[in-house]
């Protein structure tokens, strides 16, 4: 697929997308959506990537879906037109995506960002949900994923004002991990991403899978669950490698099996 809408490389095992439509502050349409997911689905099925970063510019990471694009929808022709069917589709990657965030990230921009695994922000990054001023709510996981994230005080605050929150205030309420002067942002995504992918992919997949266990699952479940996926990992030579290599004081040579 030719991409008009994105630009994908690949760094070493790791890839990156980035959002690309200056125009319109990265704002997302049905258009960039199903050419990102393409470029997920490429990483997912390439066994030399272990981990995926998305992007945008630095003035915006997505400035929210493309109001232009909304604006003359009707209710009957999104429900049998499936519209939003692709966009959480992110959320069902197994290798970790983490969001590098720059500018704006609004709306369906912070929906997507809140799908990755990671999000590390920039100084710059300035993050709301301000679908209410347009006569809408969030339609991609926002108001289930933002209480997640915050809790539901700082939620409610944010989806029924549409307010800015700036980097700083989101790393003290939880919704980032790291935040970064803009001129380091992407460094510091790829060191983190060529990190991930050091590890053994399986291994790492499977910590994704149980850490997402936990927004989804009761304490008892979710321990459970880890327990079984962890005694699962004797079965694979990476465990034998790595604890064989910390012993030998030599790096490991994981090989994804
Ligand atoms: C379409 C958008 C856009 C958007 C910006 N643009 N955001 N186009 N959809 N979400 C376009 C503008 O129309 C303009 O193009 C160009 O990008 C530059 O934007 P400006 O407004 O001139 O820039 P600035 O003055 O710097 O203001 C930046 C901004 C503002 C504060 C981010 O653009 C803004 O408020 N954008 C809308 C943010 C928003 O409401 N997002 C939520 C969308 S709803 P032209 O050609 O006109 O000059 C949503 C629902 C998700 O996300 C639920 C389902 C997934």
């Amino acid at each position: 697929m030719a991409y008009q809408n994105i630009i994908v490389e690949t760094h070493g095992k790791v890839g990156l997308v980035t959002l690309n439509r200056p125009q319109a502050l990265n704002a997302l349409n049905e258009a960039l959506i199903t050419e990102m997911n393409d470029a997920l689905a490429g990483f997912e099925s390439n066994p030399d990537v272990g981990c995926t970063i998305i992007t945008g510019s630095e003035k915006a990471f997505a400035a929210g879906a493309d109001v232009k694009e909304m604006a003359e929808k009707t209710y009957v022709a999104s429900y049998l037109g499936k519209f939003l069917d692709g966009w959480t589709r992110i959320s069902e990657t197994r290798k970790p995506v983490i969001a590098a965030v720059s500018g704006f990230c609004l709306g369906g921009g912070l929906e997507l960002a809140m799908m990755c695994d990671i999000i590390i922000a920039s100084e710059t990054a300035r993050f709301a949900l301000p679908e209410i001023t347009l006569g809408i709510m969030p339609g991609a996981g926002g108001t289930q994923r933002l209480p997640r994230f915050i809790g539901k005080a700082k939620a409610m605050d944010l989806i029924l004002t549409g307010r800015m929150m700036d980097a700083a205030e989101a790393e003290r309420s939880g919704l980032v991990a790291r935040v970064v002067a803009p001129e380091k942002l992407l460094d510091e995504a790829l060191a983190a991403a060529a990190k991930i992918a050091s590890y053994s992919q399986p291994i790492v997949m499977m910590a994704k899978e149980t850490v997402n266990r936990a927004q989804e699952t009761s304490l008892a479940e979710g321990a459970r669950f880890e327990r079984r996926l962890f005694l699962s990992m004797f079965a694979t030579e990476d465990q034998k490698e790595g604890m064989k290599a910390f012993i030998a004081k030599r790096k490991p040579d994981f090989r994804n099996r």
